[in-house]
């Protein structure tokens, strides 16, 4: 696949999260990514270019305070909060932001081999660029049609898709952009998120929404994660699924919850082409045997 070629071109795996959507669960997927190759081995960057909300440094602040709660030495990545607002205040300064963060990108992967990048839900100069960068570019995706709408629009009777939206535009543009600077296309997942574990009609019509999206947008759709509530208790703690699912470290006793959650996040891995970076079979059998 082309991942190779703009491996070649910058020595790190660049991994965007995006939606033009706030609440899609840009923010958690992007802390699970870089977790789960920390927990591999890999050296991770990671860049929180929504300033304003600020989750994704948030989620790590937090992690590193609950670290030193429990008395554990939890992983930490190296963490870059990019906020063009105050560095780069003006219009003008808009393009010297943006060459600013291919900067820091290109000085980040001289020394780690994946850089995860969580972007803010609105479109922007820095968040263009930021997917033109992406090797990888993973867009979680409420399911339903209010969701679905960033990508596509659909027939009210028949909900057959009708066209592209503004989203699935800026994507192609960044695509596009990526093509002429290296020949690279980026690998573009949907990852469907908070999904009812009880099929539905809403499930299944989305699905086959997006299905025909993939065809015509060249995105591959792969089923995400649940709805879980163990996903909104691990941000206060900055916990993540594939932590040790041990009660010290998650405060709490382990639950089947913790080990399908982990199944689903190694599942993403896979769908990534990062299987082998994923916990062993063996790790799977240990989380468990702890629950
Ligand atoms: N699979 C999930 N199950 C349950 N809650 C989720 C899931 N994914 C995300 N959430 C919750 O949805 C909300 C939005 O997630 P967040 O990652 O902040 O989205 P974004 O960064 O796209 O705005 C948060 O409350 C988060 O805890
Ligand atoms: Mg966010």
């Amino acid at each position: 696949m082309s991942i190779e070629k703009a491996t070649l071109a910058r020595p790190a795996r660049v991994i965007v999260v995006g939606n033009e959507k706030g609440g899609s669960g840009k923010s958690t997927v992007a802390m699970h990514i870089a977790m789960a190759l920390i927990k591999s081995g890999q050296s991770v960057a990671t860049i929180d270019l929504d300033s304003r909300q600020r989750s994704f440094t948030h989620y790590i602040e937090n992690r590193r305070a609950w670290a030193r709660h429990v008395g554990r030495d939890l992983e930490i990545p190296n963490h870059t909060c990019f906020d063009p607002q105050v560095d780069y205040p003006t219009e003008e300064d808009e393009t010297a932001g943006c060459q600013a963060l291919s900067e820091a990108v290109d000085a980040l992967a001289q020394s780690h081999s994946f850089i995860v990048i969580d972007t803010p839900g609105h479109d922007s100069d820095l968040m263009r660029r930021a997917h033109a960068m992406a090797d990888t570019l993973i867009t979680p995706l409420n399911d339903s049609f209010v969701d679905l709408d960033v990508l596509g629009t659909v027939d009210p009777e028949t909900l057959g898709v009708t066209g592209t939206s503004h989203y699935a535009q800026m994507v192609e543009d960044a695509r596009s952009q990526r093509q002429l600077l290296d020949g690279m296309t980026p690998d573009w997942i949907v990852l469907r998120n908070r999904l009812s574990t009880l099929g539905s009609r809403n499930k299944r019509l989305v699905g086959e929404g997006l299905q025909e999206l993939s065809q015509r947008l060249n995105f591959r759709c792969i089923e995400g994660l649940a709805e879980r509530v163990i996903f909104r208790e691990f941000y206060p703690r900055g916990l993540t699924a594939v932590d040790e699912l041990d009660e010290i470290t998650l405060g709490t006793r382990p639950t089947m919850s913790h080990v399908t959650a982990r199944l689903e996040i190694e599942n993403l891995l896979g769908a990534m082409g990062l299987a082998d970076a994923m916990a062993s079979g063996d790790m799977m059998g240990q989380a468990r045997d702890a629950a």
